[in-house]
């Protein structure tokens, strides 16, 4: 691991080591290792094709590293899949925000964690408690600034390309306990919503969870993170702290292109 950030006195929120994972025979990652400390947002950034969302689905169990091991709070995620993850504290905002729809807004923020209700007597009998998840729904909005924006029951393909990516980020937001990755987030929102976004990112962050932001913006990832992961061909190739990086630094991470002597 690298001794390049001061070693914090808690212990790490999430730890990666030798993580590898291969499509064919593309090494899309290749020995990742990362550890994240409680109340840091670490920006995680590289070209096209990198492995950033490669790394990120790893993480979220989506996919099964073919190597390497990932621990939540000291404890191994294992090759259990996205419910695990949840389980553990971990939630993304996918890049292809991965939403249903035909669904309404609550069964968007309440996909695979729908409420089910059952009689007391005949217990093997249950429904949808769609009143419950209505109002858990009216919560989530509200807590992520949505609230009286959008309708919990409007239909996620009625909506616009911004607030369908803001109920993406609701849903992350909204159960998350421990870590959120957002991949890149803003890339589609305006300048307003983008603000809202980085807000968002501040807030998490007071309850002390973990933000990994992938962005290609590099002032939004200098402005907004406390460290910075850049991955480049499926390999880390830095882990700096924002004090040692400027934006010229940051792309020769990102190119493997050193900077002219000036
Ligand atoms: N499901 C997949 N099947 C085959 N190749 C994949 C798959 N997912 C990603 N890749 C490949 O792995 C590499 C890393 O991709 P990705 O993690 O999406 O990069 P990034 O998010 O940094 O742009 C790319 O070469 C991509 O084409
Ligand atoms: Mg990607």
């Amino acid at each position: 691991m690298s001794d390049a950030f001061p070693q914090t006195a808690s212990a790490p929120l999430l730890q990666v080591s030798g993580l590898g994972k291969s499509f064919g025979g593309l090494r899309a990652l290749d020995s990742i290792d990362l550890t994240i400390f409680p109340g840091e947002v670490v920006g995680l950034v590289g070209d096209n094709g990198a492995g950033k969302s490669t790394l990120v689905r790893c993480i979220a169990g989506v996919y099964v590293p073919d190597e390497g091991e990932i621990r939540v709070d000291g404890m191994p995620l294992g090759p259990h899949g996205p419910k695990r993850a949840a389980e553990l504290g971990i939630e993304v905002v996918h890049q292809d925000l991965a939403l249903v729809m035909h669904g309404d807004v609550a069964q968007n923020l309440y996909l695979n964690r729908e409420i089910h209700s059952r009689l007391p007597l005949l217990r093997q009998i249950g429904w949808l408690d769609k009143a419950a998840m209505r109002a858990g729904a009216r919560e989530i909005l509200a807590q992520v600034g949505m609230g009286g924006l959008v309708s919990v029951r409007q239909r996620v393909r009625d909506l616009s390309g911004g607030q369908r990516q803001s109920i993406a980020i609701g849903r992350a937001v909204g159960w998350s306990r421990k870590i959120v990755f957002l991949d890149e987030p803003t890339a589609a929102l305006g300048v307003r919503q983008t603000k809202h976004v980085l807000d968002l990112i501040g807030r998490l962050r007071d309850r002390g969870i973990v933000v990994v932001l992938i962005s290609h913006n590099m002032e939004q990832v200098l402005t907004t993170c406390d460290r910075v992961v850049v991955l480049r061909l499926g390999r880390k190739v830095a882990d700096e702290p924002i004090s040692n990086l400027d934006g010229p630094t940051l792309v020769s991470y990102i190119t493997g292109v050193r900077q002219s002597e000036p």
